[in-house]
């Protein structure tokens, strides 16, 4: 068999090849996503020489892999219980966002129980010690290697078989079999193939830290997203100190929950009432401001729906929203419209979820349809009233699920009242003094009364 290189065309998005450049990848249809890479291809016939491979009946025993704690329990928890021993695990952020701060505070921890590796392409190995004393781990036991070279990392993992490896950041690793530059599809697949490999025979968990695009995708190919256990998330609004770590794909637990910390001088704090956060800068009687309960994987968190409606001079009215869904606002506000009589269309709406929060349930439809009626009327909400319920297109009130948790932690930070669904209000035994609502017709009076 020869090793033989050839220049080829690779789709950023799915990893599909071609041989010549278009401009739309036939296979998952995205444009402009084509890349020129060299590619190592082996040509001549496969030998068939190879190890049989192990095979393990269905029912045989298994036992549940143990988990290591990293001392963060907001980041045990998005990992659905502490870090799985010998997975995969992928941490994608815009830089700045704290990834290296937070693996480094649970790499400290984890290295007083076990081995850990920490390669770092992106920083000198005093900048890692500078950072480590700054969060008071300058004593703990975590190598640091600052190599990007793959060989020379897989050949470290091999002789030392750490419990985990920190690779910071995929993108700087290159093979030096591979002519193209770090980051490249081809570099990034291969490292994550091989890295993956070798950590499953010394039994090490492994984190990959990842850039992520202007689009906030994972930089590199999807692909990486599929050979991982488990991927992460970690987001913040810029120039704020909150930062949200985020399940995004988890074989080892459930996906959308989040962790929540605060990025202080020390290294990041977790928050452990995350309800409480996103309200402590709620304005006072202020128009625009309504409150809801969402569930953020296993645990309900209360959000801020801000909305600000204005009238609007041009012939398509603005729609604007940071961490709530675009396509919802609209059709809420065309339903408010046809079902409640009012008048979004003449006007330019802007939404906004406090706390760098992305909404995605529609449970969060009642407290955004408060929001917009607040601005529009200039009138502010009951402060101490919660708002939790679906709005259909016919502008019937649909109830969602579990609502006795999302009740109960609005009961916990204070909250007197609560507009629901009439069938929740019918059901719940909430100390909340419940106000149902059927039909978005009734919404003002319920809002007010
Ligand atoms: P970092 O973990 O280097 O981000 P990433 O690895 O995602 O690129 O975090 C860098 C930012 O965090 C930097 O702007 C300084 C800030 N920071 C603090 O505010 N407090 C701290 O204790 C540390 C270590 C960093
Ligand atoms: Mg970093």
């Amino acid at each position: 068999m020869a090793a033989k290189t050839k220049t080829s065309f690779v789709c950023n998005e799915c990893g599909t090849l071609y041989s010549k450049w278009m401009g739309k990848c036939d296979a998952c249809g995205a444009w402009n996503s084509l890349t020129e890479e060299k590619q190592v291809s082996v040509t001549g016939k496969l030998t068939g020489k190879g190890q049989t491979a192990e095979l393990i009946s269905l029912d045989a025993e298994i036992s549940d892999k143990p988990r290591l704690d990293t001392g963060l329990s907001e980041f045990n928890r998005v990992l659905g219980g502490g870090l799985v021993v010998g997975s995969a695990i992928l941490i994608g952020g815009d830089p700045g966002i704290g990834k290296s701060t937070i693996l480094m505070q649970a790499t400290a921890q984890l290295s007083v129980h076990h081995k850990v590796l920490y390669f770092s392409g992106e920083e000198s190995a005093s900048q890692i010690q500078l950072r480590a004393k700054r969060l008071g781990h300058a004593d703990k036991k975590v190598q640091i290697a600052t190599t990007g070279e793959l060989e020379s990392i897989i050949a470290t993992i091999k002789k030392e078989r750490p419990a985990l490896v920190v690779i910071d950041s995929i993108q700087t690793i290159f093979s030096n079999q591979l002519d193209s530059a770090p980051g490249t599809v081809s570099q990034v697949r291969v490292a994550a193939h091989e890295l993956i490999q070798t950590a499953k025979t010394t039994g090490s968990a492994l984190i990959f830290v990842g850039h992520v695009t202007k689009d906030g995708q994972i930089a590199g190919p999807r692909v990486l997203e599929h050979m991982v256990d488990t991927v992460l998330y970690f987001e913040g609004e810029r120039g704020g100190s909150f930062r949200v770590l985020r399940t995004f794909k988890n074989r080892f637990g459930a996906t959308n929950e989040i962790g929540v910390f605060e990025m202080k001088d020390v290294g990041l704090e977790e928050v452990t009432n995350p309800s409480a956060l996103f309200l402590s800068e709620r304005p006072e009687g202020a128009p625009g401001s309504a409150v809801t309960s969402c569930m953020e994987g296993t645990r309900p968190v209360l959000v801020e729906i801000q909305a600000l409606v204005s009238n609007s001079n041009m012939a398509q009215p603005r729609r604007t929203t940071l961490g709530f869904d675009h396509n919802r606002l609209s059709m809420m506000a065309a339903v408010l419209d046809k079902q409640a009589g009012f008048t979004f269309s003449s006007q330019d709406i802007f939404v906004n979820i406090t706390g760098g929060l992305k909404v995605e349930e529609t449970a969060a439809d009642l407290a955004l349809a408060g929001a917009l009626i607040s601005s529009l009327l200039n009138k502010p909400l009951e402060e101490d009233r919660i708002l939790i319920g679906e709005i259909g297109l016919a502008g019937e009130v649909r109830s969602v699920s579990q609502m006795e948790v999302r009740l109960k932690e609005a009961e916990k930070l204070g909250f007197k009242s609560a507009v629901v669904p009439k069938q929740v209000a019918k059901e719940s035994k909430t100390k909340l003094k419940l106000i149902p609502i059927e039909r978005l017709s009734e919404i003002t009076e319920k809002l007010y009364d």
